[in-house]
């Protein structure tokens, strides 16, 4: 019995501890030109399905949830946000050549097609960012239009 307290009262101690750990999750910026919001290649359906499902992690700004002050699953969302954006920004979208612009829609529309994005363990708790077929077809056609448009 006395070891099992003494465990307890370790690990309280430990959480407790860890708590001043910063997690370094990014901070938001608020969104400005170079958002993918201006981009006349996104139709207004898309883009509202994007920031739903997407923007949580590829994007400058993310809504928080309170288990964001937590660690430590901050530290695990620190590292979503971290590597979700650096492989793709929408907030940033603007600024990517149309090269890159070209590969991250082949990206996009392969993960989606795949159903890899967006990733399941985010899903589980945020069940509105969940995208149907119908949505996922409009995603779809929206990067390959887009891609057709920028090759022209
Ligand atoms: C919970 C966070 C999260 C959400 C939400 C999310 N992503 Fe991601 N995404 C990541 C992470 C982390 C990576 C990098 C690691 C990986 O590929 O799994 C990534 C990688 C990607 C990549 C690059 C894949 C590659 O390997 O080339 C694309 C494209 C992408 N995501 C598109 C999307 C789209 C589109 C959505 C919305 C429909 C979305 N993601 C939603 C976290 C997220």
């Amino acid at each position: 019995m006395k070891a099992i307290k003494f465990i307890i009262a370790a690990l309280v101690l430990i959480l407790i501890v860890v708590q001043f750990i910063p997690s370094g999750i990014p901070g938001n910026i608020p969104e400005d030109e170079k958002s993918i919001a201006n981009d006349s290649l996104v139709a207004g359906p898309v883009l509202a399905q994007l920031r739903k499902s997407c923007f949580d992690c590829h994007s400058n700004q993310v809504n928080l949830p309170w288990y964001s002050k937590v660690a430590p699953s901050s530290w695990l969302l620190a590292g979503h946000i971290k590597e979700g954006r650096s492989y793709l920004n929408f907030s940033e979208w603007a600024a990517y050549s149309d090269r890159e612009k070209i590969g991250l829609l082949g990206d996009i529309r392969d993960e989606v097609s795949a159903g890899k994005m967006p990733l399941k363990s985010y899903l589980l708790i945020h069940r509105d960012a969940r995208i149907d077929t119908a949505e996922i077809s409009a995603i779809l056609k929206w990067t390959e239009n887009a891609s057709a448009v920028i090759m022209e």
